[in-house]
Parts: C-alpha cells; sequence; structure tokens
C-alpha cells in the first residue's frame, strides 16, 4: 500500500523554476488523491541534506526534478541504494536518454533516424564550418535549449566567434531538420498521441518553451493517420530503446517525408499546461490520474 510520497522538485538545474511549478502541481495532486505527500526543494549538493529529507523512509518518491543530477541518473541511483521505488527511468536511461551522443548512436542502431551529424572540438568550430549551414550546434548533454542555436548562412562568421560557450570542449553538431516540431508522450508501453508545437521563435528556444505566448500545441497534430502511426511507433521504439520506464516524452521534427528523432525527455515536464498532461487529457486521464498512475508504476532498478 502506498500511503507516504515525497516529491522532489526544484534544484540548481537551468531548468528550476519549472520544476518548482511541476512539483508543486504534482504535490497537490497527490494531496487531493489522499496520500501523506511531503514536496522538497533539492538544495545545491548537499548529499547529507539529501539523504535527511528519506528520513523516515517514504514508500515512493516522486522525481518532479529535471536537468543535471536529477534527470541524468544521479538521483535515481541514490535512490536505487535507498531502495526507494521512484517515479520515471532508472540510472540507465536516464544517462543515456541526457547524453545526446550516446542517445543518438543508440537511436540509429535501432532504426530510428536521427539528424546527420558529428561531435567537433570547439576549436574545430572556431576555425571552420563542419557541415554546410543551416546547422544547429548543442551541447552534449543538457536540456531546456539553453545553448541549442541554428547557424544560418546569414550568420556570416564562426558560431563561436565573440560567443561564450560554457559547455565543454565538446559541441554536437547536428544537420537542421526544417519543417515542423512533434512530440509524443509515452505512457509504460503506450504512446499517447502526437503534439505540433508551433512557434514564432525561430526555433523551440528556451523562452518559447516556458513562456505562455511562445509557443502554441496542436492536438492531435494535424498529419495523415500513415504519419501518425509511425510517430507513435518509433516514439515508443525509443522509449523502449534507451530502457525508459514510467512516463518519457520523445521529440521529433518532420520535414514533410521523413521523421527525424531529436531526442528523449525522461523527466518531461509537468506544470498543468505541460505536453505530457495534455497528452494524457487527450486520452482521458486527468492530471490527478496520470500522477496517480506514475505513483503506482515507480519502482527501483532490479
Ligand atoms: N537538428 C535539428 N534541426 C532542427 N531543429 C533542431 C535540431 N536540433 C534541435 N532543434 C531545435 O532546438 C530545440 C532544442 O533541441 P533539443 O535537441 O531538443 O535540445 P534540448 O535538450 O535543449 O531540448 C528543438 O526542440 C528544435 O526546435
Ligand atoms: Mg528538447
Amino acid at each position: 500500500m502506498i500511503r507516504r510520497i515525497l516529491v522532489l522538485m526544484g534544484g540548481w538545474s537551468a531548468e528550476r523554476a519549472v520544476s518548482l511549478v511541476g512539483g508543486s502541481a504534482v504535490t497537490e495532486a497527490l494531496k487531493g488523491l489522499g496520500y501523506e505527500v511531503s514536496a522538497v526543494d533539492v538544495q545545491e549538493r548537499d548529499v547529507a541534506g539529501l539523504l535527511g529529507v528519506f528520513r523516515p523512509l517514504p514508500d515512493v518518491v516522486f522525481n518532479a526534478l529535471h536537468g543535471r543530477f536529477g534527470e541524468d541518473g544521479c538521483v535515481q541511483g541514490v535512490l536505487n541504494i535507498l531502495g526507494i521505488p521512484y517515479t520515471h527511468s532508472g540510472v540507465l536511461a536516464s544517462a543515456l536518454s541526457m547524453n545526446k551522443v550516446m542517445a543518438r548512436r543508440l537511436f540509429a542502431q535501432a532504426g530510428i533516424p536521427v539528424a546527420m551529424g558529428m561531435v567537433v572540438r570547439r576549436a574545430e568550430l572556431l576555425a571552420d564550418d563542419p557541415l554546410p549551414r543551416p546547422y544547429v550546434i548543442k551541447p552534449l548533454n543538457e536540456g531546456s535549449s539553453l545553448a541549442v542555436r541554428i547557424i544560418r548562412y546569414e550568420d556570416g562568421g564562426s558560431p563561436l566567434a565573440n560567443r561564450e560557450w560554457l559547455y565543454g570542449e565538446q559541441v554536437l553538431v547536428e544537420r537542421f531538420i526544417p519543417g515542423r516540431e512533434l512530440t509524443i508522450t509515452i505512457m509504460g508501453e503506450q504512446p499517447l498521441a502526437v503534439t505540433e508545437i508551433v512557434t514564432d521563435h525561430v526555433f523551440y528556444d528556451y523562452e518559447a518553451k516556458y513562456t505562455a505566448s511562445g509557443s502554441r500545441h496542436i492536438l492531435p497534430a494535424p498529419l495523415s493517420p500513415a504519419v501518425t502511426d509511425e510517430a507513435l511507433r518509433l516514439a515508443l521504439l525509443a522509449h523502449q530503446t534507451l530502457g525508459c520506464r514510467g512516463v518519457s516524452r520523445a521529440d521529433f521534427r518532420f520535414d514533410g517525408e521523413s521523421l527525424v528523432i531529436l531526442e528523449i525527455n525522461t523527466q518531461p515536464g509537468m506544470t498543468p499546461t505541460s505536453l505530457v498532461p495534455e497528452q494524457a487529457a487527450y486520452i482521458g486521464l486527468n492530471f490527478a490520474a496520470l500522477v496517480q498512475w506514475m505513483v503506482e508504476n515507480a519502482a527501483c532498478d532490479m
């Protein structure tokens, strides 16, 4: 019987603010369901403090963290050690999903199309274009589009000239996939629906993601039944390929002909207006029912 639930939220990643909003919504929903709930804002690098919040041991941890440490397998490892079942993916799937280079390799191997791309050193990028423009540069592991940039013909010069790059010596470079942005929630072994994300911004950047007017969601995405089915199939395959658990969300580009996967998010946003709750509602599950399913399907790694 699950009675006591601890919600982990906040943290110190770039997505702290989003995590606090999602975590609070989850906390309220769980209280409404009758669980005994406490919520903790995880403090920066305070491992002793983190261990302290698990006394007394909760029956389940709802992990509402995003980004480094909360989404990349680190917190998941602590919970495995303590033997507390937690929501979402385990250590390996979380780490693989957070690392775009590793995830791309595994997707490609499973037959899921990825954008043509490569890892280059920062110095090489300063010297020359590694691909014909337009192309995209991104950190090997970060979330929230914080450092993702599209390099166009008209930008001129080196993509890193006069620009800070705080994400290490290596940079992932990908061909720019024109067209539309699609996202699919996977819940257990079921892909829920396809949403198209439309934005007036140059791309689905940080502001577009997290401001009310930044983007519009079209659900279901206006696609042919064949493309919809293929998107659902590839999303589930991606979730299974990385070994994800519980709820995840797969992001794709669609250029009118092919679907290309961008990434899997193992800790997708859980604010009331986030994509996952929206897709759950579309198949008839309200926010509380979604959260309850996640708690009931919480697990540790075997
Ligand atoms: N290869 C690409 N072609 C076109 N747009 C891209 C490409 N890669 C990323 N983008 C745009 O940048 C956004 C963020 O990229 P993504 O790889 O999902 O990183 P993040 O982990 O920061 O969300 C995407 O949602 C998409 O709009
Ligand atoms: Mg993304």
